[in-house]
C-alpha cells in the first residue's frame, strides 16, 4: 500500500543561549529548582528581529536539501505553530513565497505542542490517497515572545526553534499509524487569552497581560503523564506493535519528570528514550522535529527502526505516530 515517509529533515536553533543562571538574575528562581523540577539547563532564544517564518525558512531549506528536492516540487506546506508571524496570512504562505514553492497549497495548523504530529498526520492522508506527492511539514514556535518574563512559573520553561520534514510516498515502511485526540475541557490550563476575537488587542488587554501564556502547570503535568502512556499504547496497537518493539521513543520535550514517568509506565529503558530538553527547554511545536533531527544526526535512527513520536499540548491535545524508518 502507498504510505508516506520522511525523506529529509532540517532545523533552525537560534544562536543565543539563556541559561538557568541568567534566569536567576531575572526572576526569583534558582538553577537547582529549574533543574530538579524540569530537567532544563538552558534554552536558545531568538533576537527581537527574528520571526517564526525566518526560522521556518532556514529549517525548510535544510530539509529540502537533505531530501534532494527542489521547492518547486512541493505540493503542500503545513506549518504547525501557535506563534505565527501574524494572525493572517498564514506563515505557511509566507514560506511558500520565500521558497518559491509555486504549486504548493499552504496553511498553518494549531494544536499546541502536538502541532507537528497533527501536521504529519494531515500530510500523510494527502500522500496515502495519492492526492499529493511531496509535502513540507514544519513545527516552529517563538514562545519567548509570548512569555511573561515576570512569571517564574512559566518563563523558565520555554525556548525557540523550528524543525522541518519532507514527506514523500513510499511502498515500504513509513508512517504506520496515528493516534490524535483532544480534551477541550482542559483548555484553560494552558492558554493565551488576549489578541483573538474574544478579547481583541487593546490597551486594556495589554495592561492585563493577556498576551502572555497562562498555565496551570500541575494540571498539564497530570494530563501529560497519563496521555503519553495511553496514546503510545494506542498508536502501537493500531500498528500491530508493542512497546518492546520500539527502537526509539521521541516524546515532546517539556519536562524530564513527565518523560521519565511515561517511560516507566511503558517499561522503556533510558537508552530507548530520546531526551534533549536540558539544552533547549520546551520549544512547543518544534520540540518533536528538533529531537528527530538530533536523533538522526546522532545515528540513533537507522533503516528499518521503529520510532514512536508522542506529544501533548495546548487544547488540550495529544498526538502520536509510529514510523518504520
Ligand atoms: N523557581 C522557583 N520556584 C518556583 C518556580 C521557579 N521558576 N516556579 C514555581 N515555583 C514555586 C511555586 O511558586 C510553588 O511554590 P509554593 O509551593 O510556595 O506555592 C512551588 O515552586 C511548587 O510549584 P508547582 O507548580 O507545584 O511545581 P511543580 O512541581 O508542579 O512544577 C512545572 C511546575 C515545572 C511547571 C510542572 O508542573 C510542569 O512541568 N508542568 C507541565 C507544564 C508543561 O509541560 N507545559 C507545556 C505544555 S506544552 C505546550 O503546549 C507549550
Amino acid at each position: 500500500a502507498r504510505k508516506a515517509t520522511i525523506t529529509g529533515l532540517g532545523n533552525y536553533i537560534p544562536p543565543k543561549v539563556l541559561t538557568n543562571k541568567d534566569l536567576e538574575k531575572m526572576v526569583d528562581t534558582s538553577d537547582e529548582w529549574i533543574t530538579t523540577r524540569t530537567g532544563i539547563k538552558e534554552r536558545h532564544i531568538v533576537e527581537d528581529d527574528v520571526s517564526t517564518s525566518d526560522m521556518v525558512y532556514v529549517a525548510a531549506q535544510k530539509a529540502l536539501k537533505n531530501s534532494g528536492m527542489k521547492a518547486d516540487k512541493l505540493d503542500l506546506i503545513i506549518v504547525a505553530t501557535v506563534t505565527p508571524d501574524m494572525p493572517f496570512p498564514a506563515t505557511a504562505c509566507l514560506i511558500q513565497e520565500r521558497l518559491g514553492a509555486e504549486k504548493a497549497a499552504a496553511f498553518d495548523l494549531e494544536a499546541g505542542c502536538s502541532g507537528f504530529v497533527y501536521a504529519l498526520s494531515v500530510a500523510t492522508q494527502f500522500i496515502e490517497t495519492g492526492v499529493y506527492g511531496n509535502a513540507l511539514v514544519v513545527g516552529a514556535d517563538i514562545l519567548t515572545k509570548i512569555t511573561d518574563w515576570e512569571d517564574r512559573s512559566t518563563c523558565v520553561l520555554f525556548g525557540d526553534g523550528a524543525g522541518a520534514a519532507i514527506l514523500q510516498a513510499t511502498d515500504k515502511g513509513g508512517m504506520l499509524a496515528f493516534d490524535l485526540g483532544s480534551d477541550g475541557s482542559g483548555g484553560k490550563s494552558l492558554y493565551m487569552p488576549g489578541g483573538g476575537s474574544l478579547s481583541p488587542s487593546s490597551e486594556l488587554t495589554v495592561k492585563e497581560r493577556q498576551h502572555y501564556i497562562k498555565m496551570e502547570g500541575n494540571q498539564v503535568f497530570k494530563f501529560a503523564v497519563k496521555i503519553m502512556e495511553q496514546s503510545s499504547v494506542d498508536v502501537l496497537n493500531k500498528a500491530g506493535l508493542k512497546p518492546e518493539d520500539v527502537n526509539l521513543f521521541i516524546p515532546h520535550q517539556a519536562n524530564t519528570r513527565i518523560i521519565n514517568a511515561a517511560a516507566k509506565r511503558l517499561k522503556l529503558t533510558d537508552d530507548k528514550v530520546f531526551v534533549n530538553l536540558p539544552k533547549y527547554g520546551n520549544t512547543s511545536s518544534a520540540s518533536i522535529p528538533l529531537a528527530l533531527v538530533e536523533a538522526k544526526e546522532k545515528g540513533l535512527i537507522n533503516e528499518g527502526d521503529i520510532i514512536v513520536l508522542v506529544a501533548f499540548g495546548a487544547g488540550l491535545t495529544w498526538a502520536s505516530t509510529v514510523i518504520k524508518w
